[in-house]
């Protein structure tokens, strides 16, 4: 009993319906009581105005009740009883006899309504006395049968007898269809999950829009499945292209180890081979590290030491660093403008970022070639604008450097020892830093990367 699936959308109407149930009793039940108490009410008051008539009517002589030839009864729709004082002998009456014993009239009971129960009926009987001189002379009781109270009440049970059940039914059937109606996007929600978890990630529920609950969970679902599509995507392809990067390496140490290994060589030979390894060891070494920095950086972007950085001094560094190889190419690299400036980061971190974009533009200038270095003030901002005027990038490769193992000139790059990792990197660092970084380049002309950065003081996310 344990897995017993119950749809929520019986569970939901079987609550509505429990409730709906209590209210319609409570308000028949209302209004049965008060429909009762409203005739019976209008009985008393009946009954009052018609005792109050008779008594003013009777013939009372120097203390005694002249009973005339006709009881006060006598042609009207009166049913009621004269009694004497205090020996209680009847004098006039047209009443059972046993509605006058049930309600045995005495000072006691005088000017009180009672509801008397006689075999086949129901009456509602009433009392007063009659007083002359202070004196009391007689009793008047008066009584109605309740008959117009049965048969409203009876009238009314019937209605409620056949509504309840009526009602009942027409909420049971309109809240499963409601429920059904409003609950089918999350039938399919279901259906559509189960798909994906077997792995089809296309499935999207596309529903029309409607802003309610459902229609932003079905919105929400959606955007969460892009995501994940997107997500495994990438990884897919980042798996794909890095072993792709790995193999040639791999192929070329393969190859220069069995050359090696097969014939007798020379020391030089051993030697060069050797070197060759070595290079292709380097540029793995490089690879992987590069991956593992991707890597760790898709699933966390803390770990950061933020702390603020005189970024003058910073590119100085960089600078000096990388001049020797700049100037192997006879290519000149220099600072042009460099203003005071003060960014918060981390220091490991933009160094990479400023460390690969001005390496790039030392492996992507020709011989006597020059790099030219801004750092300016804009606003909230640091720009730091990396110029060339080396051999630049065409506009249908320029959408796409930043994207993993991306290389215009696949050889040319390997050649310098690159994976097409390096501008994605820095993309990544700019991005968690709260910057940006944009490229204007022109074929054989040069490029520009500038580099956009949150001065000191500003709080991003
Ligand atoms: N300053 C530049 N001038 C011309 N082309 C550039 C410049 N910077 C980058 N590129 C092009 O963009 C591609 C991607 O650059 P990225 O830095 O990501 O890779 P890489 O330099 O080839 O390798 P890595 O940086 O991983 O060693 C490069 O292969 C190159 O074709
Ligand atoms: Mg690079």
């Amino acid at each position: 009993m344990k897995n017993l699936y119950f749809p929520i959308k019986f569970k939901l109407t079987l609550w509505y319906v429990l409730l709906l149930l209590i209210v319609i009793l409570i308000f028949s039940i209302t209004i049965y009581f008060s429909l009762q108490k409203m005739i019976i009410n209008n009985e008393d008051i009946l009954l009052n105005t018609q005792i109050k008539q008779t008594i003013s009517s009777l013939d009372i002589e120097n203390g005694v009740i002249k009973l005339s030839e006709e009881p006060f009864y006598y042609n009207s729709s009166i049913y009621g009883a004269l009694l004497s004082y205090p020996d209680m002998k009847i004098l006039e009456s047209n009443l059972p006899k046993d509605i006058i014993n049930k309600y045995s009239p005495d000072l006691k009971t005088i000017g009180q309504y009672k509801t008397i129960y006689t075999s086949k009926e129901k009456w509602r009987v009433y009392s007063s006395s009659i007083y002359s001189n202070n004196k009391i002379l007689g009793i008047l009781i008066f009584a109605q049968p309740l008959n117009f109270l049965d048969i409203a009440m009876k009238n009314l049970s019937v209605i409620i007898y056949i509504m309840i059940p009526l009602i009942i039914i027409v909420a049971v059937v309109g809240g499963i269809l409601i429920s059904n109606y409003v609950l089918k996007p999350i039938d399919r929600m279901t259906k559509v999950a189960r798909e994906i978890s077997m792995g089809d990630l296309s499935k999207r529920l596309n529903l029309p829009y409607t802003n309610d609950e459902i229609g932003r969970l079905a919105q929400t679902f959606d955007i969460m499945i892009d995501k994940l599509d997107d997500s495994f995507k990438r990884q897919r392809q980042f798996t794909h292209d890095a072993s792709h990067e790995l193999r040639t390496p791999i192929a070329v140490i393969q190859s220069q180890a069995e050359l090696s290994l097969s014939s007798s060589n020379t020391v030089s030979e051993y030697t060069k081979a050797l070197s060759v390894i070595l290079e292709e060891a380097k540029y793995m070494g490089k690879l992987i590290s590069n991956m593992l920095f991707l890597a760790r950086g898709d699933n966390k972007a803390d770990n950061l030491q933020m702390e603020n950085l005189n970024l003058s001094d910073l590119i100085e560094g960089i600078v000096s660093e990388l001049k020797p190889i700049a100037e192997n190419n006879n290519i000149k690299i220099n600072i042009v403008k460099n203003e005071p400036s003060c960014i918060k980061g981390d220091q490991t971190r933009i160094t990479q970022l400023l460390y690969n974009i001005i390496e790039n533009a030392i492996k992507y200038t020709l011989p006597e070639g020059n790099i030219k270095l801004y750092i300016e003030n804009h606003d909230k901002y640091i720009k730091i604008s990396v110029q060339d005027n080396g051999i630049g990038i065409s506009k249908e490769h320029l959408p796409h450097i930043f994207e993993r193992f991306y290389r215009v000139d696949k050889a040319r790059s390997i050649k310098n020892g690159g994976s097409g990792l390096g501008l994605s990197i820095c993309q990544w660092i700019a991005l968690i830093h709260g910057g940006k970084i944009e490229v204007f380049s022109e074929e054989n002309k040069g490029s520009t990367f500038i580099i956009w950065l949150p001065s000191c003081g500003v709080t991003h996310k």
